[in-house]
């Protein structure tokens, strides 16, 4: 095995077998414990996917709320190229739902779904085998009905014995379904096992060449990855994967490891994606931005020591040549060399030029307020790096349409106690300012902010990180909430760490007022 950087070697893509990406982030994703996205961050991650070379975009389960809904058929107005689907359970009130969703798309799909392994059908669905073969003509063909494009995909199928898989296969495909999606809900399968499931229903349908194939592996075993690849190799071409790899539980598989391991080992994975591979680090930020999920230092492809070199050794032999320790480029996946951007005399032209080079199109309002809060960092940090403009319009995207804002905190701290904030926040318009005293600055803050906004979510995460090197460094802090099941993480960026934390538990505050809204309307929903 040799490994050779991706770009410019021939022997990449010796076969040009197309694997069509399927992005869950907004659908998979978003189920996440805590990652939850308003609407104007689902229109901002789905035209980024777009643009980057995304197929297909599951931008929602419409039944789930009126927010979904509205999600899913603004998406599915704006996207310019890549199909929109819309997830719907074996129910007809949802396929008509998700087909209402996706009326407008350019290509609308509906992804409708059933469990088929025994234990979900005994304990869950409560259903016969029979019973289940039936669902799936009924709804398949209620969904065909709506839209030419539908995916059907089998629950739990690696907990399915292989002959009943391949009577549901055979009914989906026959009730019109252009896609057949076989996931490891469970994250259970090994990669041998998932290669063969696909090999032996593809083989066991009469009429496979009909439809699609598609992977959707769950992370529980950390080997979403390998399975889709394996899958793949059983004769999938469609990879359902989410964004830094966010899903149920573990996760999904993550988009940018399999198009990086596609795009770097064209020798033993001779297949193709559409994906623009330069915008994959600019879109795991904005994922981990609008879902405050901070993605870890080691990830791979777009963690921040993904390219970085720290031993000696290994440093010694980059310096003599980049491909004794590097498989794939920085630039390959987007990453540009860190370099001091800018200081407090630059103006206007300078910033928007600056941000869009990093992949950042803000609106007026937006442009003004991450400008003034350049400005402002400008006055008090003296090296302006690419991380902290990064930092600064992640912020300002994340909490351009929150209820509340934090407008002004004093801090009274030091080694005789007891610490006091002043905090003023905007809330819906209006100013309010409390005074609160605590165990430290950081308590003190959130007890100002339970006062002005008394809630009984617990506080089950407090997390700092620095930005950039040096004591003058923005910190980057994240906080996340639970309340009756409901996780929500926020996240503030400041030089001042108390400012930093202040914001972060605001928009924590802020998407649990989503999540509850959300909560509720499924549930009237259901
Ligand atoms: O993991 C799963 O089985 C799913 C289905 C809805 C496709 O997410
Ligand atoms: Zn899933």
């Amino acid at each position: 095995m040799t490994a050779k950087p991706d770009e410019g070697a021939p022997h990449a893509k010796p076969n040009t077998d197309r694997v069509f990406i399927f992005d869950t982030t907004l659908r998979d994703g978003e189920q996440c414990p805590g990652a939850t996205m308003t609407f104007e961050e689902k229109l901002e991650v789905a035209a980024y996917l777009d643009e980057m070379g995304v197929d297909i975009i599951e931008a929602g389960f419409p039944i789930a709320s009126d927010g979904d809904f509205e999600a899913v058929s603004e998406i599915a107005k704006r996207t310019k190229k890549a199909t929109i689907a819309g997830l719907a359970r074996a129910i007809d009130k949802d396929i008509d739902r998700a087909g209402e969703a996706v009326r407008h798309a350019r290509r609308g799909r509906i992804h409708t779904f059933v469990s088929t392994s025994p234990i979900h059908l005994a304990h869950q669905m409560k259903k016969t085998e029979a019973e289940v073969l039936d669902i799936i003509a009924a709804t398949v063909t209620r969904a065909r009905n709506l839209v030419e494009d539908v995916e059907w995909s089998a629950m739990d199928a690696t907990r399915t014995p292989i002959d009943y898989l391949v009577q549901c296969v055979d009914a989906a495909i026959k009730a019109g379904a252009t896609t057949i999606n076989l996931p490891d809900t469970v994250g259970y399968a090994t990669p041998d096992e998932y290669r063969d499931m696909f090999r032996q229903v593809r083989e066991r349908v009469a009429n496979s060449d009909k439809a699609i194939f598609s992977v959707h592996c769950h992370n529980d075993l950390g080997m979403a990855v390998a399975n889709s690849l394996a899958g793949v190799a059983g004769g999938a071409r469609q990879v359902e994967c989410t964004l830094n790899g966010i899903g149920e539980r573990a996760g999904n598989a993550a988009l940018e490891e399999v198009v990086m391991a596609i795009k770097t080992r064209g020798d033993a994975l001779p297949y193709m994606t559409g994906i623009d591979s330069t915008m994959l680090t600019r879109a795991s930020k904005l994922v981990s931005a609008v879902t405050n999920f901070p993605v870890q230092y080691n990830t791979a492809i777009v963690g921040r020591n993904a390219f970085a070199h720290e031993s000696g050794i290994h440093q010694d032999g980059m310096l003599k040549h980049q491909q004794t320790y590097e498989i794939m480029t920085p630039e390959s996946v987007g990453v540009g060399k860190t370099s001091l951007v800018m200081g407090k005399h630059s103006g206007r032209n300078a910033f928007r030029s600056k941000l869009k080079e990093l992949g950042y199109e803000l609106g007026d309002n937006a442009f003004e307020d991450a400008f003034n809060r350049f400005k402002a960092l400008a006055d008090r940090k003296k090296h302006i790096y690419d991380e902290d403009i990064e930092a600064l319009a992640d912020d300002n995207v994340a909490h351009l349409n929150d209820r509340m804002k934090v407008v002004a905190l004093q801090i009274v701290a030091g080694t005789n106690g007891p610490q006091s904030a002043t905090l003023t926040l905007d809330i819906d318009g209006n100013q309010q300012t409390v005074h609160a005293t605590g165990n430290g600055p950081v308590d003190a803050t959130f007890n100002a902010i339970k006062m002005l906004v008394p809630h009984e979510a617990k506080l089950a995460l407090y997390q700092v990180h620095a930005v950039t090197e040096g004591t003058d460094a923005q910190a980057e802090v994240s906080v996340r909430l639970e309340e009756e099941g409901r996780m929500v993480t926020g996240r503030g960026a400041d030089t001042d760490t108390l400012v930093s934390s202040a914001r972060a538990y605001v928009a924590a505050l802020n998407k649990l007022m989503v999540r509850r809204q959300k909560t509720a309307m499924a549930h009237d929903a259901v």
